[in-house]
């Protein structure tokens, strides 16, 4: 499929039809394509937690309530969900994670390559966290980009997903433990297949004109 159609034809799904699975190959592919997204320095600061049972989407689902009640079904019908989490924090161990990998990929040529990596991620982060002061921020930019390689991949692959940013954060804290884990809650994605009452599916797209969102200096 072109890129073009590609972006006409995936939508935000709004409702799905409960007895259809995602198959597991299909479903691993996009972890993978996930666990493959780029970010700044390398740095990764994601945890993408994955329902697909009843009771994992029912634990999100208690974060669904009140005014964010409309995106429930959109959790529970779901084939699968995913739950988009952010660091609060990058510590000296997770840097040193991060450097073992490259080193174990084969990306420094020498001790000194190494050394040149470690000292200008740790740059970065300092500067974000002290000079720029919005580590948190520039961290959850990552994990956004993420997302968006999720709803591409899931198109690409016959899957309807939805992005879901309206949900209670404390109650989802709270439901998943992410205190303790170090995360907080970016953003949803519920991912299967859409219900033949999915309103949306047959809407038409609406997006700004390109002489609105595009200047070519
Ligand atoms: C970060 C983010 C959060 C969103 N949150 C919700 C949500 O809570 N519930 C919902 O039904 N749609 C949600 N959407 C879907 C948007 O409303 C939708 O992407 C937008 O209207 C464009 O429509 P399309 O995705 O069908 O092209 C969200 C989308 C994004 C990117």
């Amino acid at each position: 499929m072109d890129i073009i159609s590609l972006a006409k034809t995936r939508y935000t799904t709004k409702a799905y039809d409960a007895t259809k699975r995602i198959p597991t190959a299909t479903f691993e592919s996009l972890l993978e394509a996930l666990r493959l997204t780029p970010s700044s320095i390398n740095i990764q600061p994601w945890k993408f937690l994955v329902a697909q049972t009843d009771d994992a989407k029912a634990r999100i689902a208690n974060a669904l309530v009140g005014r964010y009640a409309y995106n429930a079904a959109k959790v529970l019908d779901a084939s699968h969900v995913i739950v988009f989490c952010t660091r609060k924090d990058i510590d000296a161990k997770f840097l040193e994670l991060l450097l073992q990998h490259d080193e174990q990929h084969g990306r420094f040529k020498d001790e000194a390559a190494k050394q040149a990596q470690r000292t200008s991620r740790e740059g970065y982060v300092e500067y974000y966290r002290n000079e720029k002061g919005d580590l948190q921020r520039w961290m959850e930019n990552q994990t956004f980009i993420a997302l968006g390689t999720l709803l591409t991949h899931a198109r690409i692959e016959g899957i309807d997903a939805t992005p879901i940013g309206g949900f209670d954060e404390a109650l989802l804290t709270q439901a998943l433990n992410l205190e303790e884990k170090g995360l907080f809650p970016s953003v949803i994605v519920s991912l299967g297949y859409r219900s033949e009452k999915d309103f949306n599916a047959v809407l038409p797209k609406s997006r700004l004109g390109a002489e609105h969102v595009i200047e070519i200096l």
